[in-house]
């Protein structure tokens, strides 16, 4: 059995006073509550492993540099974000990947400097409008998953989010027919390449998932969870969301 895994992306927002959100959630949660991840900006790291101290909420980067050290302005190393005990980093957002130039082998070097540095990857994969309207949705994603995931990934330290760029902050979702087809088909990438390990990797989907939506979400059998930006940012959103997937 896949636990099951609710994530947040709050991107570029909020500063020490959104952390009170993180506080609710904290306090908030079940025994049935799935594994849960907040990935504030860097500056809120150190403050948000404090406020989730003790609690089932765990804390992540939004991106590391592949090198360990060095002449690097503006960048942080997986080590420092461990450091502030986080648990997790994201690599290869697509709001880097295009906004950043990261390319598949630049993600892929990410991933294994979150490793190194003893952090969960959460691989984030996913096609633009013009490849979906293009019909070539299943070739890019299979194709940056080939890339950017090392060999010797495993389910206790990769995670893969399907994020459909298209769907990213435009309250546009895919179908479920869509949800199901893209995630059965990494599933199927991930057992071919990676045998008993790809069967337990988690799958995420991101891209405007809301209250509303999060239960048709989840009845896709490879959805494992979700990555959630501008509704992760509220308790009373992603707590639905957290319940959605419990009750999945
Ligand atoms: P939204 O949920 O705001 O569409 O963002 C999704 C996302 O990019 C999470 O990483």
């Amino acid at each position: 059995m896949r636990r099951k895994l609710a994530a947040g992306n709050w991107k570029m927002n909020g500063d020490s006073g959104l952390l009170d959100e993180l506080g609710t959630l904290a306090t908030s949660q079940t025994a049935q509550a799935p594994q849960i991840v907040i990935c504030p900006p860097h500056t809120l790291l150190t403050l948000a492993s404090f406020r989730a101290q003790g609690s089932p909420v765990e804390i992540g980067g939004q991106d590391c540099h592949a090198e360990t050290k060095g002449a690097y302005t503006g960048d942080i190393a997986a080590s420092m974000i461990a450091n502030t005990g986080a648990t997790h980093v994201i690599v290869g957002h697509s709001e880097r990947r295009d906004g950043h130039n990261e390319s598949n082998e630049m993600v892929r070097a990410k991933v294994q400097a979150a490793w190194a540095a003893g952090l969960n990857a959460i691989l984030c994969i996913g096609e633009s409008e013009a490849e979906r309207a293009g019909d070539a949705t299943l070739e890019i994603i299979a194709a940056q998953l080939q890339a950017s995931l090392p060999d010797d990934a495993t389910a206790a330290n990769t995670v893969v989010a399907y994020e459909p760029i298209w769907a990213i902050g435009t309250g546009k979702v895919p179908t479920l027919d869509q949800i199901v087809e893209t995630h059965d088909m990494l599933r199927a990438e991930l057992i071919d390449r990676l045998g008993v390990e790809g069967a337990q990797i988690r799958l995420l989907y991101g891209g405007s998932v809301k209250p509303a939506n999060a239960a048709e979400i989840f009845q896709a059998q490879n959805v494992d969870g979700a990555l959630v930006g501008g509704a992760s940012l509220k308790a009373t959103d992603f707590q639905p969301i957290i319940d959605a997937l419990a009750e999945s």
